[in-house]
């Protein structure tokens, strides 16, 4: 038979210089973010060709005042972080999170994956650039795409109040240059 520890021990010394590869998940920052922070989507983001990220998606604003929100106001302040979650088609949990994190002037984005309901997310290894490469595009808008959909009536889209949000028609994203 053969003897495989001397790949698990090379596997597990790989996971020590790539921890971010095989280590880390979530932020306790960014858990919680369905409750914590506010939806800037009034209705899910549909899927659409040329998706960079697959599925269904919502975006919530951590760490910005409402108001801000409300008057779709940039930059986003020092220490704000945007999360955007999506939900592949047939499948009723969240399989991707997204998150841009300000520090200063300057943006810091992650990625994270799981493929079950039951399943930590993992942080995906990959360079930021592929990340700033496109959303350079809203460069005008702080580097944000999505802009704050009001719910009907004067109402905003706190999170008590997702429901009359959700129904709304579709998302906003600027249109701020080619892709
Ligand atoms: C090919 C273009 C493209 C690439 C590459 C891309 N994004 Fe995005 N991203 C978008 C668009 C467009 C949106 C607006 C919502 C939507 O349509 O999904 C968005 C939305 C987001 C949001 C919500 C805030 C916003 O801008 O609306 C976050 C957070 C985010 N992306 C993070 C990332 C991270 C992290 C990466 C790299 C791992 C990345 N994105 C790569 C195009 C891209």
């Amino acid at each position: 038979m053969v003897d495989r520890r001397p790949f698990r021990w090379l596997f597990g010394l790989t996971c020590v210089a790539l921890a971010s590869a095989c280590g880390s998940t979530l932020p306790d920052d960014v858990r919680g973010y369905e409750s914590d922070c506010i939806r800037m989507n009034a209705a899910p983001i549909p899927p659409y060709q040329g998706d960079p990220h697959r599925g269904r998606k919502n975006v919530y604003a951590c760490e910005v005042a409402q108001e801000q929100l409300e008057a779709n106001a940039r930059p986003f302040p020092d220490g704000a972080l945007i999360v955007k979650e999506s939900t592949r088609d047939g499948e009723s949990h969240v399989w991707l999170i997204a998150t841009a994190r300000k520090q200063g002037d300057s943006w810091q984005w992650d990625e994270y994956t799981r493929n079950f309901a039951d399943e930590e997310f993992r942080h995906i290894l990959s360079g930021e650039s592929v990340c700033t490469g496109c959303h350079d595009d809203a460069r005008a808008a702080d580097w944000i795409f999505t802009t704050y959909d009001a719910a009907p009536d004067g109402a905003t889209c706190s999170p008590s109040q997702r429901e009359q949000c959700g129904q709304r028609g579709d998302q906003e994203v600027l249109e701020l240059g080619p892709r």
